[in-house]
C-alpha cells in the first residue's frame, strides 16, 4: 500500500507492539515525505499513540524498525531523537506552571543540548549574550504561536488554549525537523481549533515536517496532504484527505456516514 521512496523522511516499517497479550499494534508501515503534514486517525486505541511512542524512543517495538533519515530510531533513547530533529508533544499538556511563558520558552530552547549551548557560549566569548540571544528566539517563538501578548503571565495561569499553544511553542524550541503533534486541537474551541490549524500550515511552510494524531475531522481533512488510518493496530488505508473519506472501509471502520467529529 505504501511504497516509500528514497525521498522519505520517515520510514516506519513493519513496527509491531505488545502489551503483555495485548497486541496495540499488529503490523505497521507508513512513511512520511518531507515538508508534508501527514495524520495518523483511527478510533480509540487504535495504537496511535503508541506510533508515537515508537517513533520518538518511548517504547521500544516488538519488532519492525522506524528510519528517519535512513537512520534506525528503534534502538535510540527519546533525547537522542529529540536532537536528530524528531520532537512531539503529548496528549495531556505540560507546561512549567511556575515559570512566565517567556521564560518557559526560553527554559526549551535551553533544554535543545547543552552541546550545542556550550559551542555557542565559547563562540560568543559571552554568557550574557548568549541569554539575550536566546530570549529573542523565544520572543520569535512566542510570535509564531500568537502568543506575544501572554509573554509575561505566568504559564500556569494561561487559558487551556494558551496552554497548547505554549507546549508548541516549546516544542518548536526544539527546533524539530519533524513535528508529532498528538491531539493538539482536544478541548479547542472552533476559532481556537482554526487558529492552530493555521500555525500547524504556516509550521508547514516553514519547512517542518507534521506527523498529527487528531479526532477532529474537519481539522485533518483541510490540512493534511495524506492521512494513515489504524484500527485495532493495523494500518487500513492511506492516501489523500479525498481518497480516505471515500474509502469504505474507513468510512465502516472510524468515520461512519458523513465524517462524524469523534473527540478523544
Ligand atoms: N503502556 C501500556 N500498557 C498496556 N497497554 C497499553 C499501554 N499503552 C497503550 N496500551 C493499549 O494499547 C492500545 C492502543 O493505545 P493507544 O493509546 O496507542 O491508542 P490511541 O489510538 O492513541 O487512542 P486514543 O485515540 O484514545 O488516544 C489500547 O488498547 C491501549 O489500552
Ligand atoms: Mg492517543
Amino acid at each position: 500500500m505504501t511504497v516509500s521512496t528514497p525521498t522519505d523522511l520517515l520510514e516506519v516499517s513493519h513496527v509491531a507492539v505488545r502489551f503483555g497479550g495485548l497486541v496495540a499494534i499488529a503490523d505497521m508501515t507508513f512513511s512520511v515525505a518531507p515538508g508534508k503534514i501527514v495524520s495518523l486517525i483511527g478510533p480509540n486505541g487504535a495504537g496511535k499513540t503508541t506510533a508515537f511512542n515508537v517513533i520518538t524512543g518511548y517504547l521500544r517495538p516488538s519488532a519492525g524498525r522506524v528510519l528517519f533519515k535512513g537512520r534506525d530510531l528503534t534502538q535510540m533513547s527519546p533525547p537522542e531523537i529529540a536532537e536528530l530533529g524528531v520532537v512531539r508533544t503529548f496528549q495531556r499538556t505540560s507546561v512549567f506552571n511556575a515559570c512566565t511563558v517567556l521564560e518557559s520558552v526560553v527554559t526549551a530552547l535551553h533544554l535543545r543540548g547543552t552541546t550545542e549551548l556550550l559551542g555557542a557560549i565559547l563562540r560568543r566569548a559571552s554568557v550574557v549574550a548568549e541569554e539575550q540571544r536566546l530570549h529573542s528566539e523565544a520572543e520569535e517563538l512566542l510570535d509564531i504561536a500568537g502568543l506575544s501578548h501572554r509573554a509575561d503571565a505566568v504559564a500556569g495561569t494561561l487559558a487551556y488554549g494558551e496552554q497548547r499553544l505554549l507546549a508548541l511553542a516549546m516544542a518548536l524550541a526544539a527546533k524539530p525537523i519533524m513535528l508529532l503533534l498528538d491531539e493538539p486541537a482536544a478541548g479547542l474551541n472552533p476559532s481556537e481549533t482554526q487558529k492552530f490549524m493555521e500555525l500547524i500550515r504556516n509550521i508547514r511552510d516553514r519547512g517542518v515536517t507534521v506527523l498529527l494524531v487528531e479526532h477532529d475531522m474537519h481539522m485533518v481533512m483541510s490540512i493534511s496532504d495524506r492521512i494513515v488510518v489504524l484500527n485495532n493496530g493495523q494500518m487500513i488505508a492511506g492516501g489523500s484527505p479525498q481518497e480516505i473519506q471515500n474509502n469504505p472501509e474507513v468510512i465502516r471502520a472510524y468515520l461512519g456516514e458523513g465524517l462524524t467529529n469523534v473527540k478523544g
